[in-house]
């Protein structure tokens, strides 16, 4: 049971790290629609967050960085802490390309 957990976790950890070596880069769109957009709108344009849309890259994620490791706790930033623990720095880097090109 214990060799068979490591298997999986194996598995999941190596899936995702394939993809981010592989040609095809991590799908910006898709993780912030499946991740993001409930609270930054579909388009990125804002709801309950902030408009994200049109930012800067660079901007987007060293200000999603600090609010996901706990560094920024300013405003509503403790609501989307939570929502975003598990979204890597290769994740966000996909999602703020995507974001600041809308
Ligand atoms: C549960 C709702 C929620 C979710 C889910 C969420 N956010 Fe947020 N986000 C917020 C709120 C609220 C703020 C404003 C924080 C504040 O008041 O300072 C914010 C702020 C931000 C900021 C800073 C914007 C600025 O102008 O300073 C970035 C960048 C950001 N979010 C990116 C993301 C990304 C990328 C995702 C998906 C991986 C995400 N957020 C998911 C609610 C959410």
């Amino acid at each position: 049971m214990k060799l068979l957990k490591g298997v999986v976790g194996a598995a999941v950890l190596a899936i995702p790290m394939m993809m981010s070596q592989g040609a095809v880069a991590a799908d910006g769109k898709g993780i912030y629609g499946s991740k993001c957009a409930g609270c930054h709108g579909p388009t990125g344009m804002g709801t309950v967050g902030p408009r994200l849309a049109g930012q800067q890259e660079k901007y987007l994620v060293e200000q999603f960085k600090l609010i996901r490791d706990g560094k920024r706790t300013s405003g509503k930033s403790g609501m989307m802490k939570g929502a975003v623990a598990s979204v890597s720095d290769d994740d966000i880097k996909a999602i703020a390309g995507y974001l600041s090109a809308l």
